[in-house]
């Protein structure tokens, strides 16, 4: 540890974290593993196994109960953004805007793009949108500011899109999704996520764009991807077709917390080994 002059400690140790730039350069080659992370030793225990961790505004449903992501605000965004911060030394960080703080203009997404870097530490943001984001994707990017991009089936747009049911199931549906993909694409952001997309569209849009597509949602043929940590871990009640659980830890808590309420109802915990003793007593 060294210490600032402000008397904040840090890490002297060199970080060696991906950059958008690293993670651009993998289009084509080993997919791109990716998780969502909010909170500190969570984002510990990706950071060693993933490629990009999001700090999704899915924190809005996922530990706070919304109903949907509509709710997260940019504050809330910040926080969480700084404690996965914490926790990631290699994986590339990357901020969800939230609906709201990009949409208006070029300029309210620079200003609050701009926040969520400099008061996290994070290495790039994601907002949501086509063609008609192009322009703030092309103003952010070329401003020093990494953007992910988000087509096919939007969350923030769940109203206008009346659900979250797969996008581009029919033929007719495919080229404003291509469309989307390559504007967002061609005005610099470093990677777009494709969500709930059949997978012969996901094939297309990977094989039209230049840079990496991770797909949530979006069949094994793009680039990466992505899941929300806590659907896959059996967290989260939730469980979408495209959405394969590893583990079933929702139910081990269930189980565990089961255990110690028997145990302190027996008052079989706390035993003697978790049990302070006075000084000098040998026992
Ligand atoms: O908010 C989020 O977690 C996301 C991912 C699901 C892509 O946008």
């Amino acid at each position: 540890m060294s210490t600032t002059q402000k008397g904040i400690a840090v890490d002297a140790r060199p970080k060696r974290q991906a950059t958008a730039k690293n993670i651009a350069s993998m289009k084509g080659g080993t997919p791109i593993v990716c998780l969502t992370a909010y909170i500190t030793p969570m984002a510990a225990r990706l950071d060693k196994h993933c490629d990009l961790l999001l700090v999704g505004d899915s924190v809005g449903m996922v530990l706070y109960g919304m109903d949907s992501t509509l709710g997260v605000d940019l504050d809330t965004m910040i926080r969480h953004g700084r404690a996965v911060c914490r926790g990631a030394e290699q994986a590339l960080v990357v901020i969800d805007l939230p609906f709201g703080t990009y949409e208006e203009s070029k300029e309210q997404a620079f200003r609050n793009a701009a926040r969520a870097l400099s008061e996290t530490g994070a290495g790039a943001v994601k907002l949501e949108g086509g063609r008609e984001m192009a322009e703030t994707v092309s103003f952010l990017s070329n401003r020093g500011i990494p953007v992910l991009g988000h087509v096919g089936l939007m969350p923030q747009s769940v109203h206008a899109h009346g659900g979250y049911g797969a996008r581009g199931r029919s033929v007719d549906e495919w080229q404003p999704i291509i469309d989307d993909a390559i504007a967002i694409a061609e005005a610099g952001a470093f990677a777009v996520v494709l969500e709930g997309v059949a997978e012969p569209l996901a094939r297309k849009v990977t094989e039209a764009v230049q840079c990496p597509v991770i797909g949530i949602g979006a069949s094994n043929a793009c680039d990466g991807q992505i899941l929300v940590t806590e659907d896959m871990l059996g967290l989260f009640a939730i469980n979408p077709k495209f959405v394969k659980r590893f583990a079933e830890i929702g139910r081990d808590i269930e189980d565990a917390i089961g255990g110690y309420a028997d145990e302190v109802r027996k008052r079989s915990f706390p035993a003697e080994e978790h049990t302070y003793k006075m000084r000098g007593s040998n026992s």
